[in-house]
């Protein structure tokens, strides 16, 4: 749903559009959901985390561009049926592009900026995919219908320039000579503001001829980005269409800009996120964006009265050149891109955030008009005083000084800019005519080639630069590398290739491919060595990320769409190929774990990465590699459960051997700063013309990205279970210490030992048959790592070493074993003390469920040693560590609870005891009456005065009942805990059967024997009482 288009810059705001993408091939494997709705112009999006938690924004325009549209047979997105809520690309230029259009006309200064995160539509909505065009190309189609319209009242002169920022380098996409080192000035003007120096406006009379510079630009950008491996998704592309309307009756000139920005992928800003790298301040990713977004924060602020506050406008080269379109004289509109699935949401919030500031910024735009001969007037006025300030510097003697330099420049450019303004039209459409027929000429010559010949087809990670370069394979032998002084060769640039790379043989409409030596070459996925015959949409990668699409002749092509074969395919191609796939489900199933498809893309997504860190690595002469690896694929938490799996890349220095272990935001940001030194490098290697190999490019510690200090590396763990101690059951074990991935890193000795106070060992007759038994009682144990055995980590290189680290229980800090170096069977001999006080249920629930993780840490020279933290712990006064204690309410809490159970048994026996005793008083008065009688009859046997009574009998008999019930339900406890394992088999189920069959019989055969003693028992005193009531009746 859309607001009125007529409304548009009734007041000069910034104007804010908001547009939601359908789900991308990624978004839909993963079975992502849509957390966004749009009602209106409103727009909400939900925390897929928390479905309570959402949040509504309010813009001018909101696009639905999600769902309900369909593709019709000349391949446009319709919607799917008419007056359907898709926003399509007509409908959102109806909105945003005629009211551009419509100002520049007026003479206002106009801008589009297209914001959003990579991959969410900025470049669809302003350049447009094949049919779908955007709003760029639609605007000029109808620009020069409005213009052919007027001709009579106006004469309309345009001018195209195209640009990019890169890492704050200006570079003039339509320029013909070799790139600028250090890209083109930026320089300020009183009248002009900011504007790039010597940036090529080409005249244009037609959307044809726009529509060839365009593609003409975006040629420059994919071979730029090639060749000094750049990423374009970090680049700002800029179009600027200057309009000048003279109308010469009146007498006046209006003259317009209108700048079309497709700004760098906004999480590229917030690509090393809360990750602390010691190169990540000062280093910003993208300096413009992180400048524009303070502009607009900063101008968002004026529009809601703060004062006094400063715009950082001159801070970054974007925002030099957009000073005029935020806060400055022209109507602004944001088009700020969504993807609308759940894992994007943190992105999508910010994007909607960015908006919502931008939305506030008030602009003062004015109508550009002035008498035609103003400019001119103004120009030649100011050399006048320019003139006069120099011949009195001259005089004063001040000829060389600075000033005087800058006066001269100064005057030479109002010289250019009067005779640029007084050239005529004419006379600058006749030398872009000249390009104009040469530019023709190749690109009908390139459609001609692509009918008669096979050839290979650049894909790139930004889908705007795919298939824009096509390098044709005649017949016969054609070599591809970086050398071109062959005729038969094809000159290619990037990372990785070499001079001769591979060979290509076009013979009798077969083509194949030979890999020279060293080259690396991927075919499919699969590295080749030998001569391979290419098939027609074949996948292509030559050295570490040159991709390419082999495309054969017209025959073989049939109408198939190459457009699947897409970055993501080759990636996951190559991954496949590496043994790291999906399976099945990726075919858009509900199965797959979405953590792991995530770590599944993380993976894909780095591996290119990865293969150019480690080219401009080699070439650099650094001697550091990269790998990729997945952190706790194998490992567990302290209850045996997976731990998350993430992507982290080894880093390994081939001379020293040191290794460091990045996360992927800290390589991501790394490979970006990479990227900066080596661009560098390449740039002043192209100035010297220096082809050798340099040797090792050398950087201060502080700014070199390819190093760091080195640092304790976990190596694996290895789980040491504590069941045994709730039963206070010594224990030894030899345990396998895991790698991340599941490999044997080392052999680890360990034992738990249930001790007294003063650490001496508890004997068998300690061992309690009920865990509860210890519950409120003083807990001691002791943990001893022997010895580790077989240390790969040492193995592999002998100047390293070890510690063991764990934590027990509720220890805030890990411990850790002093450091042992130098050997691969390292004696530790580390023994720690352990006490719990009152033992408390948690502690018991502890011991019997978890276990403590040990986890092996690997030293390497230069790197300080961990050591335990002490501060937060407890000792006892025998300086054991004390344990189960951590929350004071809690303990006092469990141990009321403890207590008050206690006191209620005491109770209880006190009950127990007060009707003993009364039984007893009752009893001891009837055998004084007895005695008594027995006295006065004179006829007592001695003895048995002294039997107990049968109520003390019977007291007996329950205890022992008792206690045989103890064992019964210690055995219906291990009965319960006995479940078959995960992976039994058939056998192993039937194994477990039998077992528990056996425990059943046990347990009933304990229980009969209970039950029969007691009967027996109870027989027994009912029978002596009997016996008695008959001698004592
Ligand atoms: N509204 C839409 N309808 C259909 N497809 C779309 C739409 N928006 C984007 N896409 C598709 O999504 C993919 C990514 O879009 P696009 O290249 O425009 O992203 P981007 O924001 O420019 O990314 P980057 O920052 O990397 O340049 C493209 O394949 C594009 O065709
Ligand atoms: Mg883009």
């Amino acid at each position: 749903m859309r607001a009125k288009a007529s409304d548009m810059h009734r007041k000069d705001c910034v104007k804010v559009a908001v547009r939601v993408r359908p789900f991308n091939k990624r978004e839909r494997d993963a079975g992502s959901r849509c957390i966004i709705s749009l009602v209106s112009t409103s727009i909400t999006i939900q925390d897929p985390r928390d479905c309570h938690n959402r949040r509504s924004f309010c813009f001018d325009y909101a696009y639905w561009s999600h769902s309900g549209f369909t593709r019709d047979h000349s391949g446009l997105f319709v919607p799917e049926e008419p007056g359907g809520r898709y926003a399509d690309q007509h409908s959102v230029f109806q909105d945003l592009g005629v009211g551009i259009l419509e100002n520049a006309l007026q003479g206002y200064n106009t801008t589009l900026l297209a914001y959003g995160q990579t991959g969410s539509g900025k470049s669809y909505s302003m350049v447009g995919h094949g049919p779908n065009k955007g709003l760029v190309p639609k605007l000029c189609e109808r620009l020069f219908e409005a213009i052919r319209g007027n001709q009579e009242n106006r004469q309309c002169q345009v001018f195209f320039s195209m640009l990019e920022i890169y890492n704050e380098q200006v570079v003039d996409l339509l320029s013909r000579g070799s790139r600028t080192a250090g890209g083109l000035r930026v320089r300020e003007e009183l009248q002009r503001g900011f504007y790039v120096e010597g940036l090529r406006k080409i005249p244009c009379e037609n959307a044809l001829q726009v529509e060839q510079l365009m593609e003409q630009g975006t040629r420059t950008r994919t071979t730029a980005a090639t060749h000094m491996n750049a990423n374009s998704s970090r680049s700002h592309m800029l179009i600027i269409l200057q309009l000048k309307q003279i109308f010469s009756k009146e007498s006046i000139t209006k003259q317009s800009n209108i700048n079309l920005v497709d700004l760098a992928g906004s999480e590229r800003q917030r690509s090393s996120g809360s990750e602390a790298d010691r190169l990540k301040e000062g280093t910003a990713i993208n300096l413009s964006l992180t400048t524009l977004g303070n502009v607009i924060s900063a101008l968002a602020d004026v529009a809601v009265g703060k004062k006094a506050v400063h715009i950082p406008y001159r801070d970054s080269v974007l925002t030099k050149l957009l000073q005029s379109a935020l806060g400055g004289n022209s109507r602004t509109v944001m088009i700020a891109t969504l993807s609308p699935a759940d894992i994007c949401y943190e992105e999508s919030l910010s994007t909607l955030r960015y908006a919502e500031r931008a939305k506030r910024i008030q602009n003062k735009a004015v109508v550009n008009e002035s008498p035609t001969e103003r400019l001119v007037k103004e120009l030649k006025a100011e050399n006048t005083r320019l003139m006069q300030k120099l011949s009195r510097m001259d005089q004063e003697g001040r000829r060389a000084s600075d000033e005087s330099k800058e006066l001269r420049q100064l005057l030479t450019q109002n010289e250019l800019q009067i005779r640029a303004i007084q050239t005529l039209w004419e006379q600058h459409l006749q030398e872009a005519l000249k390009d104009w027929e040469q530019q023709y000429a190749s690109i009908t010559q390139e459609r001609r080639m692509m009918q008669m010949y096979p050839y290979i087809l650049n894909i790139n990670e930004d889908a705007q630069l795919s298939g824009v370069v096509k390098l044709f394979i005649q017949e016969g032998e054609w070599g591809i590398g970086l050398c071109d002084s062959s005729t038969r060769s094809i000159p290619i640039k990037g990372l990785g290739i070499q001079e001769r790379h591979a060979v290509f043989r076009n013979e009798q409409r077969r083509v194949t491919l030979t890999p020279l030596t060293g080259s690396k070459v991927i075919v499919n996925g699969n590295t080749v060595y030998e001569t391979t015959e290419l098939q027609h949409l074949d996948r292509l990668i030559l050295g570490s990320n040159c991709t390419y699409l082999f495309i054969g002749y017209p025959s073989e092509r049939g109408g198939d769409d190459w457009s699947r074969y897409d970055y993501d395919y080759f990636q996951s191609e190559l991954a496949a190929a590496e043994g790291i796939h999906l399976g099945e489900s990726s075919t858009g199933s509900d199965q797959t774990d979405p953590s792991l498809l995530a770590v599944f893309y993380d993976y894909i997504k780095l591996m290119p990465l990865v293969a150019e860190a480690n080219q401009m690595s080699q070439e650099l002469n650094k001697g550091v590699e990269f790998k990729l690896e997945i952190k706790n694929l194998a490992l567990s938490d302290s209850r045996g459960h997976d731990l998350q799996k993430d992507i982290v890349v080894r880093v390994t220095s081939a001379g020293s051997k040191q290794v460091w272990m990045w996360s992927k935001a800290k390589f991501v940001n790394r490979k970006f700063l990479m990227e900066e030194v080596y661009q560098q490098f390449k740039a002043e290697q192209l100035e010297d013309k220096r082809v050798e190999d340099l040797p090792a490019v050398v950087l201060p510690r502080d700014k070199d990205p390819f190093w760091d200090p080195v640092e304790p590396l976990l190596l694996g763990t290895a789980h040491l279970w504590l069941q045994s101690l709730a039963f206070r059951i010594p224990l030894e074990e030899q345990l396998e210490v895991l790698g991340s991935e599941g490999t044997e890193e080392a052999i680890l000795q360990a034992e738990l030992l249930p001790c007294t106070s003063t650490g001496l060992p508890l004997g068998e007759d300690d061992i309690l048959i009920d865990p509860s038994e210890a519950l409120g009682r003083r807990l001691d144990f002791q943990l001893v790592l022997d010895q580790c055995c077989g240390v790969r980590w040492i193995r592999e290189a002998r100047n390293r070493g070890i510690q063991i680290g764990f934590r027990v229980f509720d220890c805030s800090e890990p411990l850790y074993t002093p450091a042992v170096w130098h050997n691969i069977n390292p004696l530790l001999d580390h023994r720690v003390q352990f006490t719990s006080i009152h033992t408390s249920q948690r502690l018991l629930d502890y011991l019997q469920s978890s276990a403590v993780v040990l986890e092996l840490w690997g030293l390497q020279e230069g790197c300080t040693q961990m050591n335990s933290s002490l501060e937060a712990v407890r000792m006892t006064s025998e300086g054991d560590f004390i344990i189960d204690e951590s929350d004071p309410s809690e303990a006092a809490l469990s141990f009321s609870a403890e207590l008050s159970c206690s006191v209620k048994a005491l109770q209880q026996d006190l009950e127990d005891q007060k009707s003993l005793n009364e039984s007893l008083r009752r009893e001891n008065h009837s055998l004084r009456e007895q005695l008594n009688t027995a006295k006065n009859g004179g006829d007592i046997a001695r003895g048995r005065s002294l039997r107990p009574s049968c109520d003390a009998e019977f007291a007996r008999a329950l205890k022992v009942f008792y206690h045989s019930m103890t064992s019964v339900r210690a055995q219906l406890q291990r009965l319960r805990r006995h479940r078959p394992s995960e992976e039994s088999d058939l056998l192993g189920l039937r194994l477990f059967v039998d077992e528990q069959n056996r425990l059943l019989r046990d347990f009933s055969e304990q229980l009969e024997e209970s039950v029969s003693a007691l009967k027996q028992d109870v027989a027994a005193i009912v029978r002596r009482k009997r016996e008695r009531s008959g001698i004592w009746s």
